[in-house]
């Protein structure tokens, strides 16, 4: 399992970008995106149409990150999120955000329409099986009213077992990610846009143009719109007010004679209680899949990932008997403390630099939202719910439990330090699928073995210096401080961190 985690999205519909004809390094450009997941290109196609000469530099490739990865729910009913939000923000701010969320899968939904890509429509569910469960349901359920989102309370559901309460939303879509990206990338490229995969963007020193550094060489542009899930060249400190979080989902084939206990839900779920739980099924090469989700966890903080997988299939078996897995996967998106996204120009960036980010497991509709947002403003105008969004004040309550959550990494840093720096490296290198973090000449090393390759590399974080742990489900080194993530030989996956880890020979 450990190194050929690949989500069904990516199986299924493998994209092939065009290297642009035009080389990097001296260009010019009047909108310079970073990141090609589905915010990325939205926002460059959004701009191509208006005649805005658009590079889009993708430090991996297309989607390789969190929208190739995601279960792709298009939905307005999102779990618990509403009342989440209701929490920490005013009426006009929770109203703010489904009306984003309204536009954004509005857009969608007639975008794939006009390039005929498939999606369906779908009834979406949020349910509980304990009473807490169900009383997050009565506080969500008064959340959506507020927002005149019409759910409908049910006491039952299509699901094989039991439930103490659902809200379902109908006329909700589900999609094939990589196709959606597939159609913007074409579309780009129809318009004349570039994408550069492989290249990440380093630094970008302030002026009109700005001066931007990538791995790639150097460029200039009027606009940059970091769009890079959690920013780089953070100069607002988004990273510490964000928490990172790591799911895992798995789709199955299902038995060819499906009794009524066997078949895969047709309603798009997600449950209320922990440990999540997120159903769907994925129409791919005229098979159906059923795609279960959950387990998550804030990056590198739980102490076996491969558990976390191990017990969604087992559970996923249970429940749908017969069921037999095709593929496993993750990814982690961010959160922000009032569980609002953070979108808008970069604080510091000198008015020509653009992020959009924290859209907590809902980037569907949120990360078309924000390019929605971004590109009017790029262009001179301003969406109202935007406007509400960025000028929102965060709360008692949300100021106290970011502090908590950064309280809670900095007590975890401590203690990494002082157990790697008591602990020398084993004399036996690790069994496979493992690594493990040591002393080595003074400095925390991490070690693992990958394909039969043992490796040693720093497993302090180029970032802000923590220490990295093992996932023994990705066979990856993941930081517990901003969540950047590191392959075992010590290339940067994802994350606020810009380079590699230095390898320890
Ligand atoms: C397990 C899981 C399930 C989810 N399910 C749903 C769902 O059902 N419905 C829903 O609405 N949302 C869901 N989400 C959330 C959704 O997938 C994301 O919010 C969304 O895909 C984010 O898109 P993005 O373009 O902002 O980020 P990404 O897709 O992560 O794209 C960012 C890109 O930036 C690139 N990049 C990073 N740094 C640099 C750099 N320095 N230079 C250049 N490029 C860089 C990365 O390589 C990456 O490709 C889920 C998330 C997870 C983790
Ligand atoms: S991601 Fe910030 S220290 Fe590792």
């Amino acid at each position: 399992m450990a190194t050929t985690m690949r989500s069904l999205w990516f199986d299924s519909h493998p994209l092939d970008i065009p290297a642009p004809a035009v080389p990097l390094p001296g260009s010019h450009y009047d909108v310079v995106v970073a990141g090609g997941g589905l915010t990325g290109l939205t926002t460059a196609v959004l701009l191509a149409r208006a005649g805005k000469k658009v590079a889009v530099l993708e430090a991996r490739s297309v989607g390789a990150v969190a929208t190739g990865n995601t279960t792709a729910k298009v939905s307005l009913l999102q779990g618990t999120t509403l009342s989440g939000i209701a929490e920490h923000q005013s009426t006009e701010v929770l109203q703010a955000y489904v009306t984003a969320n309204r536009d954004g899968q509005a857009w969608l939904a007639q975008y794939l329409d006009e390039r005929d890509v498939g999606y369906q429509r779908r009834s979406a569910w949020t349910y509980a099986t304990t009473a807490e469960g169900a009383a997050a349901l009565e506080k969500e359920a008064a959340a959506c009213h507020t927002a005149e989102l019409p759910v409908t309370w049910q006491d039952t559901t299509e699901l094989p077992y039991p439930v103490s309460g659902a809200l379902s939303l109908d006329e909700q879509i589900q999609v094939h990610p990589l196709e959606v990206l597939g159609a913007l990338a074409g579309e780009l490229h129809e318009r004349g846009g570039v994408i550069y995969e492989g290249v990440r963007l380093l630094d970008a020193k302030s002026g009109s143009p700005l001066s931007v550094h990538t791995t790639g060489g150097s460029l200039r542009t009027e606009q940059l719109v970091l769009a890079t899930g959690v920013p780089v060249l953070d100069r607002g400190g988004y990273f510490a007010r964000l928490t990172g979080h790591r799911s895992y989902a798995l789709a199955f084939r299902m038995p060819a004679e499906t009794g009524s206990a066997h078949a895969a839900p047709q309603g798009m779920y997600l449950s209320a209680d922990a440990p999540g739980r997120s159903l769907r099924t994925a129409p791919v090469d005229g098979e159906e899949y059923l795609l279960v989700g959950g387990n998550g966890h804030m990056v590198g903080r739980a102490n076996s990932p491969r558990g976390a997988v191990l017990d969604l299939e087992a559970w996923t078996r249970r429940h749908f008997p017969g069921a037999a897995r095709t593929h496993s996967w993750s990814a982690q998106d961010y959160r922000a403390a009032d569980h609002v996204p953070y979108i808008g120009a970069l604080p510091r960036g000198g008015g020509n630099i653009y992020l959009a980010t924290a859209f907590n497991k809902w980037g569907m509709t949120n990360g078309v939202a924000a390019a929605l947002a971004l590109s009017s403003e790029i262009l001179g105008g301003q969406m109202a719910w935007a406007d509400t969004l960025t000028r929102r004040s965060v709360t008692l309550n949300g100021v106290l439990s970011g502090v908590m959550d950064n309280l809670d990494i900095g007590a975890r840093m401590g203690t990494d330090w002082a157990s790697a720096e008591l602990n020398a490296l084993p004399d036996y290198p690790p069994s496979e699928g493992h690594g493990v973090v040591g002393r080595s000449g003074g400095k925390p090393v991490g070690e693992s073995t990958v394909d039969g390759v043992t490796r040693r590399v720093s497993a302090v974080c180029p970032h802000l210096g923590g220490v990295l742990r093992w996932n023994d489900a990705e066979c990856s080194w993941d930081c517990p401080l901003h969540a950047s993530r590191f392959a075992a030989d010590g290339t940067l996956l994802e994350g606020p961190a810009v380079s590699d880890l230095p390898v320890n020979d």
